[in-house]
């Protein structure tokens, strides 16, 4: 059996925001963009609270970015969530400039974040990896990784 990562889907009420700073921090484009009329219904059943959906790639990485109806309810903060996604860099200086990127993105004053907390500092593990863990305007959690491969 082969299964791949096909996509992560990050669900805002602050839309616009939100697919800019992926664009910006990520480097994304959009592939497609589909207002809620234009779901099929399948999706639409599934998901009502959606007012609109787009599709971000970077390399092999799509991010499902959903517009929800503002009035939605938040999970209680008891319940199990999908806690972080996390995304590997080739070098351990792309892994530097995305940390530094995130805080000068945050700094530009551009984008507006539900969370005033910055990025952790880097944390080493076993096997020459290295990696911090910081969140998109929403809150969301994600690390990036780099692991050395030592020849
Ligand atoms: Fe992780």
């Amino acid at each position: 059996m082969t299964v791949a990562l096909d996509h992560i889907a990050v669900q805002t009420d602050d839309y616009d925001n939100t697919v800019a700073w992926y664009k910006a921090y990520f480097d994304c484009e959009a592939t497609w963009d589909r207002t809620f009329e234009t779901l099929p219904r399948g999706i639409q059943e599934r998901m009502p609270m959606c007012t609109r959906l787009v599709e971000l790639q970077v390399g092999d990485i799509r991010f499902h970015v959903f517009d929800i109806k503002e009035g939605h309810t938040l999970p209680e903060a008891s319940a199990l969530q999908y806690q972080h996604f996390g995304v590997m860099v080739d070098t351990r200086e792309r892994l530097y400039a995305m940390r530094d990127k995130w805080i000068r993105l945050y700094q530009s004053g551009r984008f507006r974040f539900k969370s005033t907390e910055q990025p952790s500092d880097y944390i080493p593990s076993p096997g020459e990896m290295l990696c911090f863990y910081a969140k998109d305007p929403n809150g969301l959690e994600f690390e990036v990784i780099h692991i050395a491969v030592s020849a």
